[in-house]
């Protein structure tokens, strides 16, 4: 099968496309032949080895001391079910998924195998292949900090920081969908679009600085490592969260946490995603909920040249991989896509 492959650390040239063996799903696997994946900042530092300060010695270990242990990227796929193992009951030949190998990789490729147990769900039916692909990196993460590290309810302010990438255009869509009222900082060109997806207020981060804004907030999500506590503390409610989904190792240590009297929180964490974010996004999505932004799509032979514009941090949403090419009828609107 074609897959892209790299072998040694470094800019987007490293990545080419390249013949490997189809892999063959064991009894309790499932084997997916992947219509689209997408290239995320997770791609972006497994490939570059470029981390988070004090995390360089740590991300060796992770993904390879003298080089890539997995030669195929790829976090976040959707596909179709083309064979099953003998023991596998919960889905069957020609069922529509997306799954999410996260830091196992492998999403870059015409085929994977997973465990049917595994980071694996259906597709939602008014999603096409290349939006259900990009449901699951930014969705999770955003779903696990809000939900389970912040606890996010009904009528909480919300700021996202970082509002237009992949973790941020879901952040604000999912806060959104637990009846916050969400705020989101980001850059001139982007404000239309933040407000597109359902932001209540925007702030250009080139304009104004949202710690002076005179507002506060019940959680602060930041993925752009700008509001850091010693920014965000005065603009934190008693008791408000921020939340650190992209910060240094000092700050997963707790250093420059809040002393507990202060009642605010810092959480700095790599939050545990189970399957069930997966499903509880997929109902979202079909509810018309979330619905991932999509900003640039290419063939996956041009992996390269996708690579080349995530490194720029600049995206909006998601860079999408179409792995194979299908006439996918999406329900509620019938979308045309070419044959391979
Ligand atoms: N902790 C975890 O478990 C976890 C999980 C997933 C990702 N991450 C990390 O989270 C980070 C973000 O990931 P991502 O996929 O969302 O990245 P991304 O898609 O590249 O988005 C980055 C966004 O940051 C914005 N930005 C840059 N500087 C900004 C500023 N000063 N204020 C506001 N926005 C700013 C950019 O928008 P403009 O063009 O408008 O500036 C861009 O849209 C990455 O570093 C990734 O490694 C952590």
């Amino acid at each position: 099968m074609k897959a892209i492959v790299y072998h040694r650390y470094g800019s987007p040239d490293v990545v080419s496309l390249a013949e490997v063996p189809k892999p063959v799903p064991k009894d309790n696997e499932v084997l997916i032949r992947i219509y689209a994946s997408t290239v995320t900042t997770g791609d972006w530092r497994a490939r570059s080895l470029d981390l988070p300060a004090g995390f360089g010695f740590m991300g060796r270990l992770v993904f390879g001391v003298f080089g890539p242990r997995q030669p195929i990227l790829g976090t976040e796929l959707a596909g179709e079910i083309e064979a099953v193992g003998r023991a596998v009951t919960r889905f069957k030949t020609g069922d529509q998924v997306f799954a999410f190998p996260g830091g196992k990789y492998g999403g870059h490729a015409e085929y994977r195998t997973m465990p049917e147990d595994g980071m694996i769900a259906l597709k939602p039916a008014n999603l096409s292949f290349e939006e259900a692909a990009a449901l699951s990196f930014g969705g999770t993460t955003a779903l696990a900090f809000l939900r389970d590290l912040a606890g996010i309810k009904a009528g909480d302010k919300v700021l996202v920081v970082g509002a237009s990438g992949g973790v941020g255009t879901a952040a604000v869509q999912i806060a959104r969908s637990f009846g916050a009222i969400v705020t989101g900082v980001t850059s001139t060109s982007n404000l239309e679009l933040v407000r597109s997806i359902g932001a209540d207020n925007v702030i250009d981060y080139t304009k104004e600085d949202f710690s002076q804004s005179g507002d506060s907030w019940d959680i602060i999500l930041d993925t752009t490592g700008t509001a850091p506590f010693a920014r965000s503390e005065r603009v934190l409610k008693p008791g408000g969260r921020l939340l650190v989904v992209l910060g240094s190792l000092a700050q997963a240590m707790g250093i420059g946490r809040p002393a507990k009297a202060s009642g605010k929180t810092v959480i700095a964490a790599v939050p545990k995603i189970t399957v069930e974010h997966m499903q509880f996004l997929a109902k979202l999505a079909e509810a018309g909920r979330f619905k991932p932004v999509i900003d640039r799509g290419y063939p996956l032979e041009n992996a390269a040249e996708a690579h080349a514009y995530v490194d720029t941090g600049r995206k909006r949403g998601n860079v999408v991989l179409t792995v194979r090419q299908v006439a996918a009828k999406v329900e509620g609107r019938p979308r045309a896509m070419a044959r391979n």
